[in-house]
């Protein structure tokens, strides 16, 4: 007797299923990231299993062509790949934010090189552009701080990445002064981008996330967002900021499937320390940006159902 039927499963976790069906099935995915796949079922009886890989979660239906099935086989849809105990980072659509130079860019890169297909932004759109070539990005110019490009900025990337599930919340600058010279420009400048910006994009990115059932933000903090110094009115206050930002949001986007974390960076060697006034020695006992794109890309490869809430990245034994 030819089968027919027709459901729709739910499914969560794991990076594929497998479906055994019947000659003549057809499966069609639904919200799916890569819009409209459409996965016919070959051979000629039995079962068949397909593989179809997905960023989860994925709401599928499915439906026979009665006209083409043949055989009493039911229809049955198995999940698996459950034992997968590691997030793919090669199935990974990333946004890093300030991805053209230091944390940024070597979390990019080694993303890139696990796998995943990845969007950077930054302000200086030549040097953007540059390293996005060198390094196997999609480039999007735009400074984090304005709304309009932090809006053109996601819709770019969900149009072009065809959606993506994970920001790295990394754009940041610093400038170091005493309270007693302290501007109210430093202020606003640095609160601009560090607080004001990280929350536009995480905003955006959680409207997307929310949206498909799911995705990671991990904003990159800092140990000055933990301990404040001497000299850290501003950046440090951004800091702290950002670390409460983060607490909010875990708490508000735990139940959509969103995993809020928070990495705290020690000194990294980066151009970070010149560009905001101040030098420092390249020193190959200190961190280096590569150490933090491995700190990240750990958190983001534990099991979906569990995260790393905040991690803390000291340099073992520094020099200097
Ligand atoms: N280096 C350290 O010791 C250290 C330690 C702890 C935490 N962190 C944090 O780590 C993050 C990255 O720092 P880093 O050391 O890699 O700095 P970096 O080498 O100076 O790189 C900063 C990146 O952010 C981009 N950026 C800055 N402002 C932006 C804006 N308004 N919109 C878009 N992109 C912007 C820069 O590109 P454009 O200038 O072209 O926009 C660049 O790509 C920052 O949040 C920083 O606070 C750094």
């Amino acid at each position: 007797m030819p089968f027919t039927g027709e459901g729709e499963a739910l499914w969560q976790y794991g990076s594929g299923w497998l479906a055994a069906l019947p000659a003549g099935g057809m499966i069609r995915c639904e919200r799916q990231q890569v819009p409209g796949r459409e996965v016919a079922v070959p051979g000629s009886a039995g079962s068949n299993p397909v593989r179809i890989n997905f960023i989860p979660p994925l709401h599928l239906s499915f439906a026979l062509d009665a006209s083409r099935a043949t055989g009493s086989t039911l229809l049955s849809l198995t999940a698996t790949s459950t034992t997968s105990t590691i997030m793919d980072l090669s199935k990974a659509h990333v946004l890093v934010t300030g991805g053209s130079a230091g944390i940024g860019r070597a979390t990019a890169k080694l993303l890139i090189d696990r796998g995943a297909q990845v969007a950077v932004c930054g302000r200086n759109e030549a040097r953007l552009r540059a390293v996005a070539e060198e390094i196997g990005a999609l480039a999007v110019p735009a400074d984090v701080s304005q709304e309009s490009e932090v809006e053109r900025l996601v819709e770019t990337v969900v149009r072009d990445l065809g959606g993506y599930d994970v920001l790295i919340n990394n754009a940041g600058i610093g400038t170091f002064a005493t309270l007693l010279e302290t501007t109210a420009e430093q202020m606003r400048q640095i609160w601009e981008i560090n607080v004001l910006g990280a929350t536009l994009v995480a905003r955006e990115s959680a409207r997307h996330f929310v949206a498909n059932g799911g995705g990671n933000i991990v904003n990159v903090v800092s140990t000055s967002g933990q301990r404040a110094g001497a000299g850290g009115s501003a950046y440090a206050s951004s800091k702290f900021a950002l670390a409460g930002l983060t607490q909010s949001w875990r708490a508000e986007l735990r139940k959509h499937d969103i995993r809020v974390m928070q990495v705290n960076p020690s000194e990294v060697i980066t151009e970070f320390f010149e560009r905001s006034g101040r030098t420092q020695k390249d020193d190959p006992t200190k961190l280096q940006a590569e150490d933090i794109a491995h700190t990240i890309a750990s958190m983001l490869e534990l099991d979906d159902r569990a995260f790393i809430t905040e991690t803390t990245v000291w340099a073992t034994n520094p020099s200097s």
